[in-house]
């Protein structure tokens, strides 16, 4: 979605800003833009299209003078993708420069009013109006300029925000969308004040941040920044470090992000639960979660969105399984309106890579307010929904830059099964033996995950040169292997835009059936041990309509599926609760593969965005 980078210092502004919105294209975006302060004006250069565009206009930013400006990528949400369109947006009579994350939900009634008032709009965009605003206010005061004109303000904003008259401040203000600061005193970065909407825009020259609140505003200049609440009044913030490093944002030789993502897995997985298991337990009291505190609900609602939806569908099985707590899954952007019968007996669990789409932030306000304890499942440290979370699980995933998910899936599915089984433990739901062998399946998976990324590659590669070329593909599974088929299809659609579809294995025969026809591809994760009959039989039921079938299925079952399949992954033997982990390795580089097959563009698919910070 939408990015944001905002510098003021010593250096040429251009160059940096430039090299800030590559390291935001990971979010999606159509045309980039920047502002700089440039001997009194504010020198504007637009393109609609890729960031090269941009850099082609302004020679890699070198042609652009003046040390403080900002930058954009936009995601179109209000008016097409057009120079015009594109951030940063001016005021009439350019004293004023704006970029913008959010919707401003009552921008028709503003550019209405200002209108009347002889303001002369030039684009199609919500944001114009909050530029044309703080100057309609402007009369020399732009600290007031700016709290007048986002306290009318509807919607959500994260604002960077550059004035004429005042050449080396930079303004932010946020509210329900990500807007961080840093400062450099000194060292390899000199003097310099950053803003940005991600951390991984200024990682190459600070790791400490500090977060934004809503209501909050940050005055930057070169020599530091001054941070005030909504009334105005001074404020001091904590600044948080940032422990990925900026290498961890790069390729490492890898030709896609989505590829070194998928193949960090094991060291990902090791980080999530190494820590946690001490002896024959599982110890969540990083997160706060204390034996006690599985005596304080009763129930749990799962809120998510995408991949971390699908991640709590396998987090239901495994709670209601392993802990016997009754468990609901939950699309967040459902929950928020879907007035819900939850209370203080309930847990609210919201899961997300990010820590900042929206839906699951609204879907955690609303759990909130109806009295629910609030448990966050999260990679990002220090993001919007840790920080309104009573308790968070870091599933310590490091930066995920591809726009397709696939190590902060198998992490969050790392922090669901801990939760799971650190419930079971308390609540007696499972013996001591079982626990046992949990905790030696869990301490097992980091190798078996680096076993199937070496085994299962080449098969993967292989099946996917025979189907990259249909249009439509099928996923079936049952229990954990539904869970697993359900993110596996996600992912497939996401990257290579074959339609592909998910169903219960025993759902087919009521419906779908009647689409099988000679050729058509079925994909069947068969891993979850206890099914696995069932599903045979599922299987056998297409396979008779002239299916043809990528069974993906544990080493020791292989013989017993091998008949029915025209192609065959396998993964090496495990207790089938930790099956999904295993078979997302083979079905996310299946649909790497196919993507790369088609020549589509893997890390950023069309039409997504990484960060979904509107509703
Ligand atoms: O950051 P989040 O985990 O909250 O994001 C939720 C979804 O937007 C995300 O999982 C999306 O489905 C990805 N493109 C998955 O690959």
């Amino acid at each position: 979605m939408c990015g944001i980078v905002g510098y003021c210092g010593d250096e040429q502004a251009a160059p940096i800003l430039l090299r800030g919105l590559e390291r935001l294209e990971y979010r999606g975006y159509d045309s980039a833009g920047l502002c700089v302060e440039t001997d009194g004006k504010l020198v504007t250069i637009k393109a609609s299209g890729k960031l090269k565009n941009l850099a082609a206009l302004t020679n890699d930013g070198k042609a652009i003078n003046g040390v403080c400006g900002i930058g954009h990528t936009r995601w179109a949400t209000h008016g097409i993708p057009t120079d015009t369109n594109a951030h940063p947006h001016l005021s009439d009579g350019e004293r004023i420069a704006v970029v913008h994350n959010g919707i401003i939900e009552n921008f028709r009634e503003l550019r209405a009013f200002l209108e009347n008032r002889g303001v002369t709009f030039r684009s199609d965009t919500d944001t114009e109006a909050a530029a044309q605003l703080i100057d309609y206010y402007y009369d020399g005061n732009l600290i007031g300029a700016v709290q007048k004109a986002v306290s009318q303000l509807e919607g959500s904003y994260a604002l960077g925000i550059i004035c004429r008259d005042f050449p080396d401040t930079l303004i932010a203000v946020k509210k329900s969308s990500p807007l961080i600061v840093a400062h450099t005193g000194g060292g390899s970065a000199g003097y310099a004040s950053f803003l940005a909407s991600d951390v991984t825009a200024i990682l190459k020259y600070t790791r400490d941040m500090t977060y934004l609140e809503d209501g909050d505003m940050a005055v930057l200049t070169r020599r530091g920044i001054k941070f005030y609440d909504a009334y105005g009044q001074q404020i001091e913030k904590t600044v948080t470090r940032i422990d990925w490093d900026a290498d961890a944002a790069q390729k490492g030789g890898y030709a896609h992000f989505m590829l070194k993502e998928i193949y960090e897995q094991p060291r990902v997985i090791r980080d999530t639960i190494s820590s946690r298991i001490n002896g024959m337990t599982v110890d969540l009291s990083d997160a706060g979660i204390t034996p006690d505190y599985f005596d304080s609900f009763d129930e749990i609602k799962i809120l998510a969105c995408g991949t971390a939806y699908y991640a709590g569908v396998a987090g239901k099985y495994w709670l209601e399984q392993l802990a016997r707590i009754p468990t609901e899954v939950i699309v967040a952007s459902e929950f928020r309106y879907a007035d819900p019968i939850i209370g203080k007996r309930t847990l609210a669990v919201i899961l997300s890579q990010s820590g900042e789409t929206a839906d699951s932030h609204e879907a955690l306000r609303e759990a909130k307010r109806l009295g629910a304890k609030s448990l966050g499942i999260i990679n990002v440290r220090g993001s919007a929904i840790t920080r309104e979370c009573d308790n968070t699980l870091y599933i310590n995933a490091g930066p995920e830059i591809a726009v397709a998910s696939t190590k902060a899936y198998t992490a969050l599915l790392a922090g669901l099964y801990l939760l799971a089984a650190a419930a079971g433990q308390k609540r007696g739901a499972i013996s001591p033996e079982r626990l046992s062998a949990i905790i030696g399946e869990l301490e097992s998976l980091p190798d078996k995950l680096e076993y199937s990324l070496k085994t299962c590659a080449e098969a993967a590669q292989y099946a996917a040169s025979q189907y990259f070329n249909h249009s439509s593909v099928f996923y079936i599974g049952r229990n954990l292997d539904y869970a697993a088929a359900l993110e596996a299809a996600h992912k497939l659609k996401e990257i290579s835009y074959i339609h592909a579809e998910t169903y219960a294995g025993g759902e087919l025969k009521h419906g779908t059936i009647s689409l099988i026809e000679p050729g058509t591809l079925i994909v069947a994760p068969a891993a979850y041990e206890p099914l696995t009959a069932k599903l045979r039989s599922n299987i056998d039921e297409v396979k008779a309509r002239g299916a043809e079938i990528l069974c993906v299925t544990q080493e020791h079952m292989a013989e017993n599926l091998k008949s029915v399949s025209d192609y065959m992954i396998t993964i090496p033997d495990c207790d089938a609760t930790i099956s999904p982990f295993l078979t997302a390795v083979p079905l996310q580089l299946f649909a790497y593969y196919a993507a790369l097959m088609r020549g589509e563009n893997i890390d950023q698919p069309r039409n997504l965005a990484k960060v979904v910070t509107v509703e």
